[in-house]
């Protein structure tokens, strides 16, 4: 299941996003959830402490992402690595289990 969470600034998509995270975690699911803030700070919502969020690194969608047509002419995009390790090389594990990945973040002044 893939379950995105979205609204207005302040709404609590950060909040309802990390408890839903580690309530599918302690009930037994594969969790990882994906921060696509610019301004991370979901792996602060989910209890990771901050020694190891310093290991959370923005992953570079351009690399691990890549088109392809099928040869009835449908495009889709497929990750060019496994996904387990794209969340060891880039992702922490938060409390619970839970996987986590940061999709966007600051990539420089006057960058948005
Ligand atoms: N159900 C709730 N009841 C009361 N306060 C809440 C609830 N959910 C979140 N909050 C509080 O509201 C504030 C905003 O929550 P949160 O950061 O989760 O929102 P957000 O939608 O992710 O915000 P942003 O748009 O800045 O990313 C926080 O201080 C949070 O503790
Ligand atoms: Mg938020």
């Amino acid at each position: 299941m893939r379950l995105a969470v979205c609204g207005k600034g302040g709404a609590g998509k950060t909040t309802i996003s990390a408890t839903l995270a580690r309530v599918f975690a302690r009930q037994g699911h594969a969790v990882t959830a994906l921060d696509g803030d610019p301004n991370p700070n979901l792996a602060t919502a989910l209890g990771v402490p901050a020694e190891l969020r310093a290991g959370l690194q923005r992953v570079p969608r351009e690399e691990i992402v890549e088109e392809r047509t099928d040869a009835d002419g449908h495009t889709d995009l497929f990750l060019t690595r496994p996904f387990e390790d794209v969340l060891s090389e880039y992702g922490i594990i938060a409390p619970d289990g839970v996987g986590v990945l940061s999709m966007t973040g600051l990539l420089g002044a006057g960058r948005g």
